[in-house]
């Protein structure tokens, strides 16, 4: 009889995470939906349960607990922090990490050290503890499998090739102000930084495309996921988002992988691996298609230059990178700092910080604080 894979969806109301209950709905005959989990949007979680019927929920924030406790009275239902590991706690294939920010760290850990498959979206768990994470995945012969699309194409460029990889080319789209100098992105306002030109995606990312951090945090992910140097990570501008990155091999070829711009179809890849699943994502017009390739300017988006200095001195800098990110992006988001003053806090936040080489958990999750903190303290006197 067919095996049908218990799946855990961590951040199920958000973004990747309604993607892949997409997904899950398409494929009953393959897995089934056996926890959710959010942070407050207790509807979405309403409509969750109530049409995929799982065990367990997760919520963070402890508020509106009762009003799902109410409704389902057989679901198990846990908050906190320590709630995340009891949702955790029972027989499952595979766990998506769909969590945003540093929160997703954790929930990594702690399905690694389970031995699940972690189908991984939350970036951030490799960019601030890139050797832990890969450590417990090794040590409790778990596997982790990237749900980024950059990623998932180049998991999927190398296959077993890993021994003659070159270098890995990550395309970006560039972002809403792809071709701006440095004086025209001083006016950009925060609606426009929204409009992603091909993805759809949550806010924070989003913001992160713009900026183009989240390139660079894309590169310090490959570096951890797929054991790189920093020298063999190239960046390069795609704005069409077809070609979801590249692998150039010693032999001086080249294995792309193509698609239209639609999550479901390295979220699939990331459930179904190594087999493929049949969707009804849109095919390719090849007849149609126009691929342009462009150089990053690192002038205008600063990210990249700081992401290869952050990559060489590693430490606790990543996890400093990330916190002082969030918190700036969430006071952009808040109107709060103009679009450049993001990576003005980032840099400003990274100067400051001490380097911890070869950090513990503890000394990450210290630095997260001690980043956010120094982030905010900076914001609010810039607004003074
Ligand atoms: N969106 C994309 O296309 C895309 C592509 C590649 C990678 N990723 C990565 O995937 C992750 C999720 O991105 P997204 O765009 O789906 O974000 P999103 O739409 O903002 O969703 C974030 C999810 O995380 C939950 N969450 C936030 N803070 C939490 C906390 N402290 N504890 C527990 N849950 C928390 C949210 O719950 P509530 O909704 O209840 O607040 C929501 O379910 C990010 O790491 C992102 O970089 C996204």
């Amino acid at each position: 009889m067919k095996h049908i894979k218990k799946v855990i969806v961590l951040g199920s109301t958000g973004t990747i995470g309604r993607l892949t209950l997409d997904v899950i709905k398409r494929n009953p005959d393959k897995y089934e939906l056996i926890g959710v989990s959010g942070k407050s949007n207790i509807n979405e979680l309403i409509k969750q349960i109530s049409e995929f019927k799982p065990s367990a929920v997760h919520i963070y924030d402890y508020k509106n607990v009762y009003k799902i406790k109410d409704e389902f009275v057989n679901l198990e239902v846990y908050t906190g922090d320590s709630g995340i590991c009891k949702l955790l706690d029972r027989e499952c294939d595979i766990v998506v990490n769909a969590i945003s920010g540093f929160a997703g760290l954790i929930p990594s850990i702690e399905s690694l050290k389970r031995g699940f498959r972690l189908a991984l979206a939350n970036k951030e768990s490799m960019v601030v503890a890139g050797h832990l994470v890969k450590d417990f995945e090794k040590k409790y012969m778990a596997q982790i499998i990237p749900v980024d699309s950059e990623h998932s194409a180049i998991f999927q460029c190398i296959d077993a090739h890993d021994k003659y990889v070159k270098n890995v080319i990550l395309t970006a789209s560039g972002g809403p102000f792809r071709g701006y100098s440095k004086d025209k992105l001083k006016y950009v306002k925060c609606e426009d930084a929204l409009k992603h030109p091909t993805w759809k995606m949550g806010k924070r990312i989003t913001i992160d495309s713009a900026t183009l951090i989240n390139k660079g945090m894309e590169m310090i992910e490959a570096k951890w996921l797929f054991g790189l140097e920093d020298n063999q990570i190239k960046v390069i501008v795609h704005p069409q988002s077809i070609m979801h990155s590249m692998v150039q091999f010693v032999d001086n070829s080249y294995i792309g992988l193509m698609s239209v711009p639609d999550m479901r179809i390295p979220i699939a890849y990331a459930l179904s691996y190594p087999e493929r699943i049949k969707n009804d994502c849109s095919e390719l017009d090849l007849f149609y298609l126009t691929m342009t390739f462009e150089k990053v300017d690192i002038d205008s988006f600063e990210a990249i230059k700081l992401a290869y200095n952050i990559m060489k001195e590693d430490g606790t800098y990543p996890a400093v990178f990330n916190a002082a990110d969030e918190i700036a992006v969430d006071a952009f988001l808040n109107k709060r700092i103009d679009f450049l003053d993001i990576i003005d806090v980032v840099k400003y936040v990274l100067d400051k910080h001490i380097n911890i080489k070869n950090p513990t958990l503890e000394d990450i999750i210290d630095a997260n604080n001690w980043g956010m903190e120094t982030a905010m303290q900076f914001i609010k006197d810039l607004n003074h």
